[in-house]
């Protein structure tokens, strides 16, 4: 198989890019499960923009900046924030249906406020803003002559070779059918990385299972630059329920006038910061973790009662239905709340354009480091981000279609994978892993992430982290060697490298900033440290899975 177009993931950064690169050739979206299921389908708070007459680029660039920490760029920022309006557009065209409201006589869009905001503007659909984006852009994809959508197809590794003059570049991706177990190839001018997250890293995640961060991965093995993985941003308030899966309480609920207290009823935020309930997402997270420690409580509460019924019910239907479900009733209730796993602030180094240092290979999304988040994303600054380096890559990848060369049959390379046909445990050759065996050291990345590497690190946790990381990392590759690749440990080879990834990153940032708070370096460091943490296979092998 080959196109012109190979992207992996269907969220709002591959199929934005998808819808706007098939205006110029074939494009084949791969994706794990159904299409629909991705990290942007689970965004609740909405797509940060400035479009209110009392707000201003400026402003917003300047609340990006302060919850990065120091580390955003600022060129990055400024580009990102500028194109928001004109990106909020052609999703309009695409026909997303945001929540408006009348105000002076006129209907406008409503704009929610989040932590971090000087303003509001959060453009928004109720409180199910990603699945509202998600079904636009999937209608339009799914009924696009030339957009070719493969559900169930996961990408295990990309078609690297050389250039005629010993470049590095990327032709395409192997890919997996999770039904059949077949691998194919797939040849591409331009290759999309457009995976998501990595939230399942951790033993708790707002993140859909999907986030295994195969793109993160993927391009580490392929030689190219990771950058800024110790800051996995922690959402602060996930509703605490055994059966629950961490899903997700919108801080737009704190934006409207939520509290957080302890069981005992009194409030903390105050404490910490002094925006209080609406500080910065590494502050309010990091507060938690302190008053869940020092009281030893398993949770703390969201208080929305003195709020108009009313109001939460027109404006949150989606949490107010799901809690209710969980037998919360939060016009009547504080809602029990706990910080999870959310969102990663690095990923694949890109330039301005989306384009990774490997030739036709792009990543977008949440897979990416844009430089627009530094050590801290601002809320809502995700879908935005997603949306207008999607946009930019496009443009790129378009401009530049004619230098990508087209694979060749003869150049497609065959699927060899030792484990087909050997077992170094003696076991019969090309017979599967016991599941157990993966299902086993699935469950110990996902714990030992959450106990040595959350909110609040130590260097003898993470060296901790390390050594085990290490002995996994030894096992999962005896597995892949001697074992045919089933999609659970090709994901389970992923989250180990990025977990191993995070990990080193976090031990060679030796202060704390942002989301990355280790207690034997409790300052900020700007003299050593106000830079990216680069991660690149040919000079820090972390691992080699
Ligand atoms: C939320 O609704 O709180 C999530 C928004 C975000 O992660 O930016």
């Amino acid at each position: 198989m080959t196109t012109d177009y190979l992207v992996l993931g269907s969220g709002i950064a591959g199929l934005s890019f998808a819808l706007e690169a098939a205006e110029s050739g074939r494009v084949l979206v791969c994706t794990k499960r159904q299409a629909e299921e991705s990290n942007t389908r689970y965004a609740q708070g909405g797509i940060a923009t400035v479009l209110d007459r009392e707000d201003s680029f400026d402003l917003h660039v300047n609340d990006t900046l302060k919850a990065g920490a120091g580390l955003c760029r600022r060129d990055r920022v400024e580009l990102c924030v500028r194109a928001g309006p004109d990106r909020i557009r052609w999703l309009v065209e695409q026909g997303v249906r945001f929540t408006r409201m009348s105000r002076n006589a006129a209907i406008e869009f409503d704009f929610g406020r989040e932590g971090g905001h000087s303003r509001r503007r959060i453009l928004h659909v109720e409180d199910l803003t990603g699945r509202e984006v998600e079904r636009a852009l999937l209608d339009h994809a799914r009924s696009h002559p030339r957009i070719e959508i493969w559900e169930d197809h996961m990408g295990v590794d990309l078609w690297r070779d050389r250039d005629g003059s010993g470049k590095a570049r990327v032709r395409g991706a192997f890919v997996i059918d999770r039904r059949s177990g077949e691998v194919h190839v797939v040849g591409a001018r331009a290759t999309v990385l457009a995976t998501g997250g990595a939230g399942k890293v951790y033993l708790y995640t707002s993140n859909p299972d999907v986030a295994t961060g195969d793109g993160v991965a993927m391009a580490y093995r392929a030689g190219a630059p990771v950058a800024n993985l110790e800051f996995y941003q922690f959402h602060p308030t996930c509703l605490y329920h055994p059966k629950a899966k961490s899903f997700l309480i919108s801080e737009a609920l704190r934006g409207e006038g939520g509290l957080l207290r302890r069981l005992d009823g009194t409030r903390f935020m105050e404490k910490y910061h002094p925006d209080a309930e609406l500080a910065p997402r590494d502050v309010v997270a990091h507060a938690i973790d302190h008053e869940m420690k020092q009281t030893g409580d398993d949770y703390v509460l969201l208080d929305m009662t003195h709020l108009d019924a009313r109001m939460l019910e027109k404006r949150f239907p989606n949490i107010l239905e799901t809690c209710l479900g969980f037998g919360v009733d939060m016009r009547h209730e504080p809602i029990p709340v706990v910080p999870a796993a959310h969102y990663s602030c690095g990923g694949v180094v890109t330039d301005e354009h989306g384009a990774t240092p490997l030739a036709g290979l792009y990543a977008v999304g949440e897979t990416a480091c844009t430089g627009v988040h530094g050590a801290n994303r601002l809320a809502s600054n995700s879908l935005l981000e997603a949306l207008v380096f999607a946009h930019r890559a496009a443009e790129h990848s378009k401009a530049a279609l004619d230098t990508l060369p087209a694979p060749e049959e003869g150049e497609v390379p065959h699927w060899m994978h030792v484990g087909e046909t050997s077992r170094s445990d003696g076991g019969p050759a090309g017979a599967p892993r016991e599941t157990v065996m993966v299902t086993q050291d699935w469950d110990e990345v996902r714990r030992l992430m959450w106990n040595y590497v959350g909110i609040v690190r130590s260097v003898r946790r993470l060296l901790g982290a390390r050594r085990r990381l290490d002995l996994l990392s030894a096992e999962v590759r005896e597995y892949v060697l001697s074992s045919p690749l089933t999609p659970d440990l090709a994901e389970l080879r992923n989250i180990v490298t990025v977990a191993s990834l995070i990990v080193e990153s976090a031990l060679s940032r030796q202060e704390s900033r942002g989301l990355h708070f280790v207690v034997d370096y409790p300052d900020r460091d700007d003299a050593r440290f106000a830079r990216d943490t680069i991660l690149w296979a040919g000079v820090h092998p972390v691992m080699a899975v």
